[in-house]
Protein backbone atom coordinates (compact mmCIF):
# COMPACT_ATOMS: atom_id res chain seq x y z
CA UNK A 1 0.00 0.00 0.00
CA UNK A 2 1.25 3.49 -0.72
CA UNK A 3 1.97 6.25 1.85
CA UNK A 4 -0.29 8.57 1.20
CA UNK A 5 1.57 11.90 0.03
CA UNK A 6 -0.98 14.55 0.89
CA UNK A 7 -0.33 15.85 4.23
CA UNK A 8 3.87 15.31 3.13
CA UNK A 9 2.66 17.84 0.48
CA UNK A 10 0.86 20.03 2.37
CA UNK A 11 3.36 20.39 5.05
CA UNK A 12 5.78 21.31 1.73
CA UNK A 13 3.62 23.71 0.26
CA UNK A 14 3.34 25.69 3.93
CA UNK A 15 6.79 27.29 2.99
CA UNK A 16 6.81 26.76 -0.71
CA UNK A 17 8.09 30.49 -1.90
CA UNK A 18 7.77 30.00 -5.67
CA UNK A 19 4.47 29.64 -7.82
CA UNK A 20 2.87 26.08 -7.90
CA UNK A 21 2.87 25.82 -11.35
CA UNK A 22 5.98 27.20 -12.35
CA UNK A 23 8.99 25.46 -13.68
CA UNK A 24 9.64 23.68 -10.95
CA UNK A 25 6.33 23.87 -8.76
CA UNK A 26 3.68 20.74 -7.83
CA UNK A 27 2.81 20.03 -11.34
CA UNK A 28 6.62 19.53 -12.25
CA UNK A 29 6.75 16.84 -9.03
CA UNK A 30 3.59 14.97 -9.69
CA UNK A 31 5.38 14.33 -13.43
CA UNK A 32 8.29 13.56 -11.64
CA UNK A 33 6.46 10.75 -9.72
CA UNK A 34 4.48 9.44 -12.90
CA UNK A 35 7.20 9.46 -14.85
CA UNK A 36 9.22 7.52 -12.17
CA UNK A 37 6.41 4.75 -11.36
CA UNK A 38 6.52 3.89 -14.90
CA UNK A 39 10.27 3.43 -14.96
CA UNK A 40 10.40 1.38 -11.52
CA UNK A 41 8.17 -1.35 -13.96
CA UNK A 42 11.58 -1.58 -15.40
CA UNK A 43 14.23 -0.36 -13.02
CA UNK A 44 13.14 -2.52 -9.80
CA UNK A 45 13.92 1.04 -8.20
CA UNK A 46 12.29 1.30 -4.61
CA UNK A 47 8.69 2.95 -5.20
CA UNK A 48 8.38 4.98 -1.86
CA UNK A 49 11.65 6.53 -2.28
CA UNK A 50 10.54 7.47 -6.16
CA UNK A 51 7.46 9.30 -5.00
CA UNK A 52 9.09 11.10 -2.05
CA UNK A 53 11.79 12.28 -3.83
CA UNK A 54 9.17 13.24 -6.62
CA UNK A 55 7.98 15.34 -3.73
CA UNK A 56 10.67 16.55 -1.74
CA UNK A 57 13.77 17.26 -4.57
CA UNK A 58 12.74 20.77 -5.43
CA UNK A 59 10.50 21.56 -2.81
CA UNK A 60 12.82 24.19 -1.32
CA UNK A 61 13.95 25.90 -4.11
CA UNK A 62 14.79 29.80 -3.79
CA UNK A 63 14.45 30.44 -7.41
CA UNK A 64 13.48 29.35 -10.89
CA UNK A 65 16.86 29.40 -11.83
CA UNK A 66 20.30 28.29 -11.00
CA UNK A 67 19.54 27.60 -7.17
CA UNK A 68 22.98 26.02 -5.35
CA UNK A 69 21.98 23.89 -2.72
CA UNK A 70 18.40 23.07 -3.28
CA UNK A 71 18.79 19.59 -3.31
CA UNK A 72 20.44 19.49 0.37
CA UNK A 73 17.58 21.83 1.37
CA UNK A 74 14.50 19.59 0.45
CA UNK A 75 16.84 16.39 1.79
CA UNK A 76 16.90 18.40 5.15
CA UNK A 77 13.03 18.87 5.19
CA UNK A 78 12.68 15.25 4.26
CA UNK A 79 14.47 14.42 7.45
CA UNK A 80 12.41 17.24 9.53
CA UNK A 81 9.18 15.53 8.09
CA UNK A 82 10.26 11.70 8.31
CA UNK A 83 8.68 10.20 11.18
CA UNK A 84 5.94 12.76 11.08
CA UNK A 85 3.85 12.75 7.74
CA UNK A 86 5.88 9.84 6.31
CA UNK A 87 7.63 6.95 7.22
CA UNK A 88 10.89 5.07 5.83
CA UNK A 89 13.34 2.76 6.70
CA UNK A 90 16.97 4.12 7.40
CA UNK A 91 18.20 2.58 4.45
CA UNK A 92 15.81 3.81 2.33
CA UNK A 93 16.18 6.94 3.90
CA UNK A 94 19.74 6.94 2.90
CA UNK A 95 18.97 6.38 -0.96
CA UNK A 96 16.48 9.64 -0.81
CA UNK A 97 19.03 11.80 0.97
CA UNK A 98 21.45 11.08 -1.25
CA UNK A 99 18.80 11.23 -4.46
CA UNK A 100 17.84 14.40 -3.36
CA UNK A 101 21.27 16.15 -2.62
CA UNK A 102 23.10 15.21 -5.65
CA UNK A 103 20.59 15.46 -8.64
CA UNK A 104 21.85 18.81 -9.72
CA UNK A 105 25.51 18.09 -9.77
CA UNK A 106 26.24 14.08 -10.35
CA UNK A 107 25.85 12.65 -13.74
CA UNK A 108 24.66 9.18 -12.61
CA UNK A 109 24.32 6.43 -9.89
CA UNK A 110 25.14 2.63 -9.76
CA UNK A 111 22.03 2.38 -7.28
CA UNK A 112 18.83 1.90 -9.47
CA UNK A 113 16.44 3.66 -6.96
CA UNK A 114 18.66 7.03 -7.36
CA UNK A 115 19.11 6.67 -10.65
CA UNK A 116 15.24 5.86 -11.30
CA UNK A 117 14.50 9.63 -9.65
CA UNK A 118 16.85 11.22 -11.57
CA UNK A 119 15.62 9.83 -14.52
CA UNK A 120 12.04 10.77 -13.65
CA UNK A 121 13.41 14.62 -13.28
CA UNK A 122 15.53 15.01 -16.28
CA UNK A 123 12.13 13.38 -18.84
CA UNK A 124 10.76 16.42 -17.19
CA UNK A 125 12.80 18.73 -19.33
CA UNK A 126 10.58 19.87 -21.56
CA UNK A 127 9.26 22.10 -19.67
CA UNK A 128 11.93 25.01 -20.24
CA UNK A 129 12.27 23.96 -23.65
CA UNK A 130 15.17 21.75 -23.49
CA UNK A 131 15.00 17.80 -24.79
CA UNK A 132 16.21 15.32 -22.65
CA UNK A 133 19.53 13.54 -24.04
CA UNK A 134 19.84 10.11 -23.58
CA UNK A 135 23.49 10.24 -23.16
CA UNK A 136 22.23 12.33 -19.78
CA UNK A 137 19.90 9.61 -18.95
CA UNK A 138 20.91 6.92 -16.00
CA UNK A 139 18.89 3.84 -16.55
CA UNK A 140 18.33 2.11 -19.97
CA UNK A 141 14.37 2.33 -19.46
CA UNK A 142 14.41 6.41 -19.54
CA UNK A 143 16.94 6.16 -22.36
CA UNK A 144 13.89 3.90 -24.43
CA UNK A 145 12.67 6.55 -26.84
CA UNK A 146 9.33 5.61 -26.59
CA UNK A 147 9.38 6.60 -22.83
CA UNK A 148 11.21 9.81 -23.19
CA UNK A 149 8.40 10.55 -26.23
CA UNK A 150 6.06 9.65 -23.60
CA UNK A 151 6.87 11.72 -20.75
CA UNK A 152 8.87 14.77 -23.14
CA UNK A 153 5.22 15.42 -24.33
CA UNK A 154 3.88 15.59 -21.35
CA UNK A 155 6.71 18.12 -20.29
CA UNK A 156 6.34 20.35 -23.39
CA UNK A 157 2.89 21.25 -22.54
CA UNK A 158 2.99 21.18 -19.03
CA UNK A 159 0.20 18.59 -18.23
CA UNK A 160 -1.51 18.48 -15.00
CA UNK A 161 -1.60 15.04 -13.80
CA UNK A 162 -4.75 13.91 -12.37
CA UNK A 163 -2.97 12.77 -8.97
CA UNK A 164 -2.63 17.10 -7.93
CA UNK A 165 -6.02 17.05 -7.24
CA UNK A 166 -7.17 13.41 -6.63
CA UNK A 167 -4.25 12.25 -4.55
CA UNK A 168 -2.77 15.33 -2.81
CA UNK A 169 -6.35 17.32 -2.66
CA UNK A 170 -4.70 20.24 -4.09
CA UNK A 171 -6.48 22.20 -6.48
CA UNK A 172 -4.88 24.68 -8.93
FE1 LIG B 1 16.19 20.39 -8.81
FE1 LIG C 1 13.13 18.75 -10.62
Amino acid sequence: MPQDLRPVVQEILEGYTLPLEGFHGITHWARVLENGLRLCEETGADREVVRLFAVFHDARRFNESFDPGHGQRGAELAKALRGKVFELTDSQFALLETACIDHTDELTHPDATIATCWDADRLDLGRVGMTPDPELLCTAAGRRPEIIRQAHGRAVFRTVPDLVAEEWGVVL
